[in-house]
């Protein structure tokens, strides 16, 4: 498994590394998220998630600058993605797909099933995450404190990328 791979980002400036994500990351992580989300996670959230042993979390950087982050947890056979999210200046440059890209190639699994929680009014991350061969399978109603937003549930499994929701759990209407 390759702790660190740069990747060809054709609009980008400067090349742009994806290693794992570590500890010292985090006030880079932390100053990343409150610019992007309205309600962001805590500095323990993230101190929670990068200690659980079977997760993945990675980072992108272009020279030192932390860019660009993901965060998945790993329970029983399928892989949450709890956060992703790239600085403002860096969005629609890929980075987003290519931390994707880097997830599936380090689980190496094709029968790997993922699924994530979005806000419904999300429209960018739905699009990405459509065309990464997630679909929505479920809604969860009021999940969000801060405005009682619903989440889209969506997966992306060996069904849904052929266009079915075969195996997915318990799926619902969205
Ligand atoms: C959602 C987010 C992670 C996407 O990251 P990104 O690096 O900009 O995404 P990519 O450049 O890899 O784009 C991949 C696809 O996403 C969609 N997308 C990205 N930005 C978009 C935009 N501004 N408008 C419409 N679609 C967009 C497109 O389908 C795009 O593919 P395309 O450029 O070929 O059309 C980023 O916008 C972000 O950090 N948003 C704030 C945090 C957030 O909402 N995180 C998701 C929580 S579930």
């Amino acid at each position: 498994m390759s702790e660190r791979s740069t990747i060809p980002t054709a609009e980008a400036p400067q090349p742009i590394q994806i290693r794992t994500l570590s500890y010292p990351d985090l006030p880079q992580v932390i100053a990343v998220e409150r610019r992007v989300f309205p309600t962001p996670w805590s500095l323990a959230m993230f101190v929670l998630e990068l200690s659980k042993e079977s997760g993945v979390c990675l980072a992108a950087f272009t020279e030192e600058r932390l860019v660009a982050y993901m965060i998945c947890s790993r329970y029983d056979t399928v892989w949450h993605i709890m956060n992703i999210a790239v600085d403002l200046e860096y969005q629609r440059r890929g980075l987003a797909t290519a931390l994707l890209a880097e997830l599936y190639a380090r689980v190496d699994d094709p029968r790997a099933r993922y699924t994530l929680e979005v806000r419904r009014s999300n429209a960018v991350a739905i699009h990405l995450y459509e065309r990464e061969g997630f679909r929505g399978a479920g809604m969860r109603r009021r999940y969000y404190q801060d405005n009682g937003e619903d989440a889209l549930v969506m997966w992306r499994t060996p069904a849904t990328l052929t266009g079915s929701l075969d195996d997915v759990p318990n799926p619902g209407p969205v």
